[in-house]
């Protein structure tokens, strides 16, 4: 069955758990479609898994297009969620509408994301207004590890959590059909979800959300760089390929490969 924004609301309502991961590329997104996931989110955390970067901010709309046509040409029954880069969102309403616009004509998104609170709750609501469905994204928030001062749990005073109940409360008022909330207290994404009638999508935010989302290279332990706490290896795809590699080298290197059922007479 095709998942919508209406059916991801349904999800909610009849508290079936909401299964999304990012996807970057035609054959993965085809994987993880036709093994049911819901949604696949064409994160801009692409910056880092993908490009090599060491954080998401150098990502474009251009990197951003790219990768979430391929995905889209992969996709027949999940929703394709696609992240506005840093500063495509930031700098106007007007920008935001344009930007959300080229990723659902160019891109072939269903559903655009932009992080952040109250402060985007006119961006959102414009965004909304031009028929395109938004997911909003609070708590540890990657385009603004700066200010953070570094990828750190966010909301773990009374004050920060008491913001980010008031955020999630103001994006759900100016229209956003989804949050993603990342690396918060288990609690606070319990009382987030139980205060808001749209879908909450966690990662590393507890497991009383009405979703999770990983980063799919960290649950196949095929990146490497750092493991976050909430992040469980499903399988060790960083294994199998090396594996795959070397034997390749080593058959190539010994003439094994190819052999005459790998060649043409
Ligand atoms: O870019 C991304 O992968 C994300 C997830 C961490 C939710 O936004």
């Amino acid at each position: 069955m095709k998942t919508t924004v209406v059916s991801l609301k349904q999800q909610k309502v009849n508290a079936e758990k909401i299964t999304m991961l990012t996807a970057y590329d035609y054959s993965t997104a085809k994987l993880m479609d036709e093994a049911g996931i819901e949604i696949l989110l064409v994160g801009d955390s692409l910056g880092m898994v993908m490009l090599g970067y060491d954080d998401t901010l150098s990502v474009t709309m251009e990197d951003m297009i790219h990768h979430s046509v391929a995905v889209s040409r992969g996709a027949k029954d999940a929703l394709v969620l696609t992240d506005m880069p840093f500063m495509s969102y930031q700098t106007s309403v007007y920008d935001a509408v344009v930007n959300a616009g080229r990723l659902m004509k160019e891109g072939r998104a269903q559903a655009v994301k932009l992080e952040g609170g109250a402060e985007f709750a006119p961006h959102i609501r414009a965004i909304t207004e031009a028929s395109i469905p938004v997911f909003a994204h609070l708590g540890l928030t990657p385009q603004s590890i700066n200010a953070f001062g570094g990828f750190k749990v966010q909301g773990k005073s009374d004050a920060a959590a008491e913001k980010l109940i008031a955020d999630a409360l103001a994006i759900e008022e100016a229209g956003a059909v989804a949050v993603v909330l990342e690396g918060i207290p288990s609690q606070l994404g319990k009382t987030i979800t139980e205060k808001l009638s749209i879908p909450t999508i966690g990662i590393g935010a507890g497991p009383d959300t009405d979703g999770q989302v990983l980063v799919y290279q960290d649950m196949l332990n095929l990146y490497g760089k750092f493991k976050p706490k909430f992040v469980k290896v499903f399988a060790e795809g960083g294994a199998v390929f090396g594996e795959g590699f070397a034997k390749y080298i080593e058959e190539v290197k010994s003439g094994a490969f190819p052999s005459a059922e790998y060649s043409f007479k």
